[in-house]
């Protein structure tokens, strides 16, 4: 049976944490050399002249440090071992990729890579046809589709812009950095997907893309998640304290487990049960790419924060477990809310409390895998079907043709 939480689980062995080692003497952190306003960077030092950063600098032999990348080059530091790298607050090299550590997040850029697509290869003409029939929809339906369009068309860029701007800085791994700089490409692509389906059925893009500003159950969502992304894109916030390291934490488990792991999942089955039904199959299949793109995104977060309490166990205090906890238990209320807001009537077998249900299952998954204990005791999963949804081979034979032409038609021939 698929892990519809991570569909790519029998195909590898199941990822190691990797176990903590000590911290070497002397390991603490060294300031950042800070540029005062309209200072210009200094790109290498002249190696003939006073270098005022050398207090910055490892000592010949030792690792060269880094917090972001961009440091000046230390020529002659000693060469990058495993146990130098860390998930956060590492001071080795971050230009380097190997050797690896966590083979986890390497593998997952590949799978994500071999998983590529693109929206218009996706055929909408049976999507446009039936949304311009009058009698092809029901305004119920009508109303799905605009107001789950209207939340992630935004909700993605949201997503992305909190990866880029608040969370790749703070994440010191080079092979987890190759992961998100992966992660915010599909970001990308997902709302070129929603943008390409508001205009495949000829929408009012205005009032798709207004709708996190407009209708109160779309813009709840995004407001619940801002703060957390906001604290962190403070261009002076620095992990390598308690606090500061624990506010990262905060931001990954509200976006990784809640706002990808939860916030998506009533929208998703709305969407596809719409598919599975025959009708805008098109924007269904768009639905399905995302969702297997976004359950890779959030199985890659719930690894991040494990390895993270595993490096840092004096992070993961009963009093921040218990804040975790209430963190995904108030996103639990606003995705509720947004069932019974995007499904006021039941339609086709599907209503509103089955949905809230269906976010009790998955929030009890979500607790369980980083280590809280469930909330919602006996909840069930009323839509098993959707975990066949995430196995696209099954389906679609997928791999097998797009894939394949990819590889081709991104090789070079030289004859
Ligand atoms: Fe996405
Ligand atoms: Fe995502």
């Amino acid at each position: 049976m698929l892990d519809w939480d991570d569909p790519f689980a029998d195909l590898k062995p199941a990822a190691q944490p990797v176990p903590p080692r000590a911290p070497d003497a002397g390991e603490a952190l060294r300031p950042l050399p800070r540029l005062a306003a309209g200072e210009a960077p200094r790109v290498s030092p002249d190696p003939h002249g006073a270098d005022e950063n050398a207090h910055a600098r490892p000592r010949l032999g030792q690792p060269a440090g880094g917090a972001t990348g961009l440091e000046n080059i230390e020529r002659g530091a000693a060469r990058i071992q495993v146990d130098d790298k860390k998930i956060i607050n590492c001071r080795a090299d971050l230009n380097q990729l190997v050797p690896f550590k966590y083979e986890w997040a390497w593998q997952k850029y590949l799978d994500a890579c071999a998983n590529h697509w693109m929206p218009q290869e996706i055929n909408m003409s049976q999507d446009i046809a039936l949304w311009k029939d009058p009698k092809g929809l029901t305004e119920d339906e009508r109303t799905i589709v605009k107001r789950n369009l209207g939340f992630f068309s935004t909700a993605d860029s949201l997503v992305a812009n909190n990866l880029v701007l608040a969370v790749y800085r703070h994440i010191t791994n080079p092979e987890c950095r190759q992961y998100l700089l992966r992660q915010a490409f599909e970001e990308a692509l997902h709302t070129h997907a929603y943008q390409y389906c508001v205009e495949s059925l000829g929408l009012d893009e205005g009032e798709v893309f207004n709708m996190y500003r407009e209708l109160p159950s779309v813009a709840a969502k995004a407001e619940w998640a801002l703060p957390y992304t906001q604290s962190l894109a403070d261009p002076h916030f620095r992990t390598g304290t308690p606090e500061n390291d624990q506010r990262l934490l905060r931001d990954l488990i509200a976006f990784y487990v809640v706002f990808e792991g939860i916030f998506f999942y009533v929208g998703f089955t709305q969407i596809l049960s719409m598919g599975r039904r025959n009708k805008l199959t098109g924007v269904a299949e768009q639905f399905q790419y995302i969702m297997r793109d976004e359950s890779m995104h959030m199985n890659f977060g719930i690894d991040v924060i494990n390895q993270i309490k595993i490096e840092n166990p004096h992070l993961w205090t009963e009093e921040f477990k218990q804040e975790a906890i209430d963190i995904i238990r108030s996103g639990v209320k606003y995705e509720v809310q947004y069932a019974y807001d995007t499904m006021p009537r039941g339609i086709l077998g599907l209503n509103a409390p089955m949905f809230e249900e269906y976010v009790h299952y998955i929030a009890n998954r979500r607790c369980l895998q980083i280590g809280l204990p469930e909330q919602y005791p006996g909840a069930t999963n009323p839509f098993p079907w959707m975990s066949e949804m995430l196995d696209l081979k099954k389906e679609k034979n997928f791999f097998e043709t797009r894939v394949t032409e990819y590889q081709t038609g991104g090789a070079l021939s030289w004859e």
